[in-house]
């Protein structure tokens, strides 16, 4: 059984089940980089301070770099339900390879403020990949969108057929989205950017560390101005759990867009077949089970939220114990949308546009109703009553089978009034996207200035 690092004054030794479930060493283990750096840092500090010889921090900064080489070795001892946490088993193994010097560094600080200093800098590492992630991926979709410049689909809105749009169009919408989430992501890393670490247990130490020189090293943007907040502030987990999950229902909308326009009747994707499953009994399936899975991935993101909130709602201000289990929701929602980000790419490359099932989908020339509404408006009918007419002219075609070219002339005429000679002319769905004129609208030239301002945003990424 290890040591106890708070072992002194107890004359019994925990009960077994209790240690089992007080050790977080299983889930924390993901923090030993960031400790080891910030107990290099520490150590430094203390050679600075005169706390210890600069000789013995030497000797521990090098076995920290040493156990940082070594830590698949050490992954064995993950699983070690004696050890309480990651700070504890990496102090056992410091004290193993320098013996007494090892015994010196943990002066001048609590595992309240390193633990908060660890997770600091894991959430720093890992939001900056996320948001590369990001931009990678929306590289690989402003890349979709420019291929696909051409093909004019049906928008919807309510799940109904609207107007029609370019396929592009739809695509930069995804692009737009994972922005949004990319800067919830990046202001959340630039206000967890503190150095928390020298806040001590809750009131500081006694001894002279220089917390400046620590943040330089560590590379923070700024020092915690109160000890008593550092060591019990969580709200940068929540507030990164709640970007990641800013993510996830933004995923989750595009696994439902392409879930629904892979299904034959409703739409024109042909998903990537590494991302699909068969069925067990029915061998013609391709189940769109990646789309599936993510859609579904969302709600843990979610629900780390609640859990996170939860766990600090009603808390007393410091440190408390509670607080160990903000790692699991945390690591999980990191953890998901690592794996999911490149798969994104994946099925946004290997999307293949069928495109006999585009045009299919704006046959119907209702979807060229507002258009017809816009003609009339333009040539002085009041708005209002252009809807009307074209909403008289939809219900006349729904009697003669659906088509608004379909409605006898003579008829049309009668609906429509005298305003616009050759309405048959503005029916054409695929003519509908070179009618907008607004900044931003599904024009193709507006869809181009967008592709060509994304590719000019990320150009990194390309
Ligand atoms: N492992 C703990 C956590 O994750 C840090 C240890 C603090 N423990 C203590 N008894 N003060 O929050």
């Amino acid at each position: 059984m290890a040591k106890k690092l708070w072992g002194g004054r107890f004359k019994k030794r925990t009960h077994p089940g209790f240690e089992r479930f007080s050790s977080s060493l299983g889930v924390d283990c993901a923090l030993a980089p960031f400790d080891l750096q910030a107990s290099k840092a520490h150590a430094a500090a203390l050679g600075r301070a005169g706390v210890i010889s600069r000789a013995s921090a030497g000797r521990i900064v090098r076995a920290l770099d040493g156990i940082r080489k070594d830590l698949p070795k050490l992954a064995g001892s993950f699983g070690r339900r004696d050890i309480e946490d990651i700070h504890s088993l990496v102090e056992a193994e410091l004290v193993r390879r320098v013996g007494e010097d090892a015994k010196r560094l943990h002066a001048g600080r609590s595992r309240n403020d390193q633990v908060n200093v660890a997770t600091r800098l894991y959430c720093k590492t890992h939001l900056l990949a996320v948001e590369n992630e990001i931009s990678r991926l929306q590289a690989v979709i402003v890349r979709s969108a420019k291929a696909h410049q051409g093909i004019v689909v049906a928008g919807m809105t309510h799940l109904q057929k609207a107007m029609p749009i370019l396929w592009s169009h739809w695509l930069l919408c995804y692009v737009e989205a994972l922005e949004r989430s990319k800067t919830v992501l990046a202001d959340t890393r630039k206000r967890l950017d503190i150095l928390t670490l020298g806040s001590g247990a809750l009131a500081g130490t006694g001894l002279a560390i220089d917390r400046e020189a620590v943040r330089r090293e560590l590379g923070f943007a700024s020092v915690s101005p109160n000890s008593l907040d550092a060591v019990g502030s969580r709200d940068f987990v929540s507030e990164t759990v709640y970007a990641l999950a800013h993510l996830g229902v933004n995923f989750s909308r595009i696994a439902e867009d392409f879930m629904i326009l892979q299904i034959e009747e409703m739409g024109w994707l042909n998903l990537p077949e590494e991302l699909c499953t068969g069925s067990s009994m029915m061998p013609q399936k391709k189940n769109a089970d990646f789309l599936e899975l993510a859609r579904g991935a969302s709600s843990i993101l979610i629900g780390n939220c609640t859990a996170l909130f939860t766990l600090q709602k009603g808390l007393p201000s410091s440190y408390n114990r509670d607080l160990q289990w903000d790692k699991e929701p945390l690591f999980r929602s990191f953890g998901l949308v690592e794996e999911m980000l490149p798969i994104f790419a994946v099925l946004f490359k290997g999307t293949k546009v069928r495109a006999d099932r585009a045009h299919r989908s704006i046959a119907n020339d209702q979807l060229a109703a507002t258009d017809l509404a816009e003609a009339l408006v333009t040539a002085g009918v009041p708005f209002r009553d252009a809807h009307e007419r074209v909403g008289k002219l939809v219900q006349a075609a729904e009697a003669a089978g659906g088509s608004l070219r379909e409605v006898p002339s003579a008829q049309a005429a009668l609906i429509l009034g005298s305003q616009v000679k050759n309405w048959k002319t503005v029916l054409d769905p695929a003519l509908s996207v070179n009618r907008k004129r607004t900044t931003g609208s599904t024009r193709p030239s507006e869809v181009a200035r967008q592709i060509a301002r994304w590719e000019k945003i990320l150009n990194a990424f390309f």
